[in-house]
């Protein structure tokens, strides 16, 4: 599904400040794997995501979605097969439109302007089943600014709007990273059910060793602009945090830097 070859992304290249930021990034997706990213400050891992989604043009590589080249593509033609979700609970929804008005933007992404009409009642049928799965009692808000809802409700909301039309990529930058510790688990139980038992094709950055480990089918460690690691299925099974940290020595050479990943 996905296919990155030889991939480099150099920030302010030939200036004091030049920053590989990704080295020779090579990887490959099958469809529906999901796949935990992990890796220090710096690392690399939210430019990897960036060039995936079109936000930066890396300086050397190619990137394959689906058997289409997309590495120059503008962002806006990858949206309707490439879906994001950030940190900040802000970034997905539209706050002041309501939770109706944005599960009909989700539903109508990539149609023609012209083509986008008034919500309609089977819609609304359709918005109240899917997020009565939610748990989270949206279902009786339809009409209420998403604005007034709590960053977990909204980066649930997100997370439906993301899968409403199914997307061939899901992109998930530490969305769990800014709630609180009970919200993040249940935001990280609702991916779960939308991207992984769905078998959507996802990447995952997560600080958190542990998700990383529980989450998915696969996970790739980046340090420095490279990926360090690769463990599959099987090889992960049986996989700690403090073996995790060992193989991270290994193979970078280096004590890995009291970060976030750390303190996570
Ligand atoms: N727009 C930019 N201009 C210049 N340098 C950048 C830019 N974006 C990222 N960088 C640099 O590229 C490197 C990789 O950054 P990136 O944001 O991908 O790291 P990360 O692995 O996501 O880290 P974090 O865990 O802190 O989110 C860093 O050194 C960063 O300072
Ligand atoms: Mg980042």
């Amino acid at each position: 599904m996905l296919h990155i070859s030889n991939l480099y992304k150099i920030f302010n290249y030939g200036e004091v400040n030049e920053k590989i930021a990704l080295q020779n990034i090579n990887l490959r997706l099958a469809a529906g794997e999901f796949v935990t990213v992990i890796g220090g400050n710096g690392a690399g891992k939210s430019t990897l995501l960036n060039c995936i989604a079109g936000v930066y043009i890396p300086d050397q590589g190619t990137i394959h979605l689906d058997g289409r080249e997309i590495t120059r593509l503008p962002d806006y033609q990858r949206a309707a097969s490439i879906c994001r979700i950030f940190q900040d609970p802000m970034t997905g929804t539209a706050a002041s439109m309501t939770v109706e008005e944005n599960l009909a933007l989700a539903l109508r992404r990539g149609m023609k302007r012209r083509l986008v009409r008034a919500i309609t009642e089977k819609e609304r049928k359709l918005f109240r089943d899917k997020l009565a799965r939610l748990e989270l009692g949206l279902e009786y808000r339809l009409t209420t600014p998403v604005k007034l809802l709590s960053g977990g409700q909204r980066q649930a909301l997100a997370l439906l709007m993301a899968t409403l039309v199914r997307p061939k990529l899901a992109l998930l930058d530490e969305h769990t990273a800014s709630l609180d510790p009970k919200t993040a688990l249940r935001v990280l139980e609702l991916t779960r059910t939308l991207f992984e038992k769905e078998n959507i094709t996802t990447l995952m950055i997560t600080h958190n060793m542990e998700q990383a480990l529980r989450m998915g089918t696969r996970l790739i460690m980046l340090h420095e602009g490279k990926i360090i690691l690769d463990v599959n299925d099987g090889e992960r099974e049986g996989l700690t945090v403090a073996k995790l940290i060992e193989l991270f020595h290994a193979a970078s050479g280096e004590k890995l830097q009291n970060d976030r990943l750390l303190l996570a």
